[in-house]
Formats: C-alpha cells, structure tokens, sequence
C-alpha cells in the first residue's frame, strides 16, 4: 500500500512526467513463446513489476489493472524466474508506433518476433591459435580484486534504477572508465528516453580490414529497487544493504576488465569488438533495444552478441558456468567449445532463463545471433538465493571464481573477432 501511494507520487513528479508519460501506452511482447504482444499503460507495468518484486500487492480491483489481459498479468507477475520478462518494443519504434492504427501496431510486434535468426556458423575453439590466451598470456591480468573493486564502486549508488532522479551518474562512471581504457573516441553515450544512458566501447578492426561485423558483449548497467525509485533524497542512503545492486555490477565488472586487458594489450582483430553497458534492462530491456533496433536499421552486422547478467554468486567447489540455452544453437555449440578449451577449471552447466531474461533477447529479437551465459539458469540450484534481497552483498560473492567469465569474455573477444 505504501508502495502504491508512493508509485503515484512519482507518478505526479514533474521532472519525470516530461521525460515518461505514464499514461502513455506501451507495446510490450511477452510470454514464454515471446509470441504474445499487448499494449499496456506503462504505470501498469510498473506497478505490476512492483508485485513481482513483493513491493505491492496484487489487487485486480486497482484501476490501473482494469481490462488487463490476464496472460500478461500472469506472466508479468510470476516469481522464480529472472529479469523483466517482457520487451518493450515502443521504445524503438515510437514514430511507427504512435502513428499506426492498433492492428498495425501489433502486426509490427509480431513482426519482430517472428523474425528469421541470422544462421551463422561459428568456429570451434582452438587454443594453438590463440597462443595469448593462456596463463602467461592475458589470463596473467585477470584480476578479481579489479572486478570487486568495481562491484563496489557501482554498488555504491544508492541505486542505478532507469528512473531514479540519479540514474545518469553510473552511466557516465562507466563512460570514463571505458574512455580510460579504450580512449574516449571510442566510447559513446546511446541516449534513451528517460535520462540513463547505454554506454559503447569499441576496439575497432586493425588497420587494413574491410571486414564489417562487429562482435557485442553486453552487460546492463541498471539495477533495480522499486522502493527507491520513488525516493527522491539524494545520497539518502549510503549503499549499505541495496536491492539487487551487486548482482547486477558483476555483468559490467566482467566487461570492463576484458576491455582493459585487451586495450592494455593492443589487440586489434579483423571485426570490431565492443562493449555495451545497457540503461534500462529492468524496465523491458529498454536500453539494449534501442540500440539493438539501432543497429538493424543502420544495417550493421553483428556476428554475435554475448551478454553476461549475474556471474560472481558461486557456491560450487568449482567455478560453475552456465550457458542459458534459449536463444542461438549455433553460438551454445561455440561457447561451449570456448568453455572446454580455455575454462578446463569450470563446471559447464546449462539451463533457460525464460523469455526476456535479459538484453540477450534484444538482439535475439532483432534478429542476430545472441546468447549469455551466467553463474545460473532461471530458478536452479545456483541462483543465488539472496537475489531481490538486502542480503545481496558483497561478501556472498567469489571474485576468483567470477574471474573465469573474464577467460571466456576474452576467448570469445579473440575467437570472434580475429
Ligand atoms: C506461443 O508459444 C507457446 C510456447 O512456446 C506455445 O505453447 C503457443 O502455442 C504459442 N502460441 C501461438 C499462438 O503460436
Ligand atoms: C588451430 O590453429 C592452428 C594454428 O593456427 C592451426 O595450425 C590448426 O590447423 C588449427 N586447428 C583446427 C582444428 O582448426
Ligand atoms: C562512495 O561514495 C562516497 C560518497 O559519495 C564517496 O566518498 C566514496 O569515495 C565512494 N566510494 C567508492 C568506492 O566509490
Ligand atoms: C530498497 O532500498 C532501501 C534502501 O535504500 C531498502 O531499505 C529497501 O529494503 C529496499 N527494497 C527492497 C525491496 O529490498
Ligand atoms: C573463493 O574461491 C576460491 C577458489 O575456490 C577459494 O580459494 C576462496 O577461499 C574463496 N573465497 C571466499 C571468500 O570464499
């Protein structure tokens, strides 16, 4: 109930009104078979996330629930499984969007969802190629106490919710530490929105090659805690306990120390490489679809896109891998073979994640070849069983263990890029 007073008084905030019209509606496609799509009024979805996250209550008779299809009431507040479960697709068609009749604009979800998979093959690993990639190569750089240094830094933002009034600050903290790394003409902001920021790196291609893919790996940059969205008291809070923050920092955490190893290092492949860090996953992968769709309309090709969420809760003896099986065969082959080859210490595990588990699915809906890989599945004997509590700290982590997912960022980097 608190929540819900709480909900319309941020609704009713000036600052935010302009920038997101609550009212509005959104096209979201959802659904364990990502075929299903319904326009839903953006405080809806909010207020749903809230009851998936224990924060309200369902109550049907609530106005904003009124003549809401029931498959998205249920798939939008089912527990157990990760992420926000839907993309929402009217951020990146807006234009299209507001001016198409209602059948238009489902035929345009649907369109998107049925889209063919871009069928590449991929390489088998092959450790005699890439001799750098070895424990006196850039494996010797890796570095857990670099990756816990950054979780606590990200982790100190009160929170790095999309619409938080302080949403803006982690992206541009991770903007100067990619500039740093990478060099700042190769780091750019993708503006969304609401006022958080995606950020890119980009290694670009050694001098003299035409070829024009680019290899992603992706993490989001948010973070979620729907009671602090409403809070408005800048540095209320000193980070102690946050909702989900640290979880969420250790995707990003993985990303910036591959971009540091291999800028520190002077790799250039034939492809580009870049590094994104996604505003906006929480709120239907906002930020990854715009730059998904982004890319789709420049028509830029993408040979794969690897997308890290939670890595670094590791409860197993060994380092537990898990590659989430939804999305591209083609790149589980692969990354499998990455895992054997370069990881020989990990336990390799697989499980789903469920549609629109993270910004993955962005890419896999916009046609390109996608796929993370994580500490976890959905609801498996590794996820983390503090995650979406105040007991999701620091120390319930294994930086040493987390650190093999830099080995396969950076084996993926080579194995693509070359
Ligand atoms: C949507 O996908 C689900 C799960 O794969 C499937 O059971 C269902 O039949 C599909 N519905 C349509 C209309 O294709
Ligand atoms: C692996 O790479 C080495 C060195 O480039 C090459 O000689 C060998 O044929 C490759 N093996 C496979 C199976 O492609
Ligand atoms: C955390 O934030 C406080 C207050 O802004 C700042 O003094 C401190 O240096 C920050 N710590 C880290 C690790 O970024
Ligand atoms: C959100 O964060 C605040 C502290 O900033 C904390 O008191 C509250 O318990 C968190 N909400 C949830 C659902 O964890
Ligand atoms: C993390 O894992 C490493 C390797 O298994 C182990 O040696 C270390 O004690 C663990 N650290 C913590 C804090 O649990």
């Amino acid at each position: 109930m608190v929540l819900l007073l709480s909900l319309f008084a941020l609704i009713a905030t000036p600052a935010l009104a302009s920038r997101f019209i609550p009212g509005e509606e959104r096209l979201v496609r959802y659904g364990p078979g990502a075929n299903e799509t319904a326009r839903v009024r953006a405080a809806t979805l909010h207020l749903l996330h809230a009851v998936r996250h224990g924060d309200a209550k369902l109550d049907l008779s609530h106005p904003l629930l009124m003549g809401v299809h029931p498959g998205v009431l249920a798939a939008l507040t089912s527990t157990g499984r990760r992420g926000p479960g839907f993309i929402d697709l009217t951020e990146p068609t807006l234009p299209a969007f507001k001016s198409a009749s209602p059948a238009v604009q489902n035929e345009l979800a649907v369109e998107h969802a049925l889209e063919a998979r871009q069928s590449t093959t991929f390489p088998t690993a092959n450790a005699t190629k890439y001799p750098q990639l070895s424990s006196t190569g850039f494996f010797k750089s890796i570095s857990a106490s670099g990756l816990t240094s950054t979780i606590t830094s990200l982790t100190n933002y009160t929170t790095r919710y999309y619409r938080n009034s302080n949403a803006r600050a982690p992206a541009t903290w991770i903007q100067s530490l990619f500039a740093a790394a990478a060099g700042s003409a190769n780091v750019v902001l993708v503006e969304n929105s609401f006022d958080q920021p995606s950020v890119i790196a980009k290694i670009p291609p050694k001098s003299g090659s035409t070829n024009t893919e680019i290899v992603v790996i992706g993490a989001h940059l948010d973070s979620i805690n729907q009671s602090n969205t409403a809070s408005r008291a800048p540095g209320a809070d000193d980070g102690a306990s946050l909702h989900d923050t640290r979880s969420y920092a250790s995707g990003i955490a993985i990303l910036l120390q591959t971009l540091q190893i291999l800028t520190a290092n002077g790799w250039a492949g034939t492809r580009q490489i870049e590094f994104h860090a996604y505003a906006g996953e929480e709120g239907g992968m906002l930020g990854s679809s715009r730059v998904a769709s982004q890319y789709k309309s420049a028509a830029k090709k993408v040979r794969a896109m690897l997308q890290f969420d939670m890595v670094a809760y590791q409860i197993s003896s060994t380092p537990v891998v898990t590659i989430l099986t939804d999305t591209s065969s083609a790149l589980q082959t692969f990354s499998r073979s990455l895992i054997t080859t370069y990881i020989p210490e990990a336990t390799l595990y697989t499980n789903k994640c469920g549609y629109a588990c993270s910004d993955h699915f962005s890419w896999d809906s916009n046609g390109y070849a996608a796929i993370s890989i994580d500490e976890s599945g959905s609801n498996d004997k590794y996820l983390d069983p503090y995650y979406h509590t105040s007991s999701d700290t620091l120390d319930k982590l294994n930086m040493t263990k987390a650190s093999v997912f830099v080995k396969l960022a950076l084996a993926w980097a080579l194995e693509l890029s070359e």
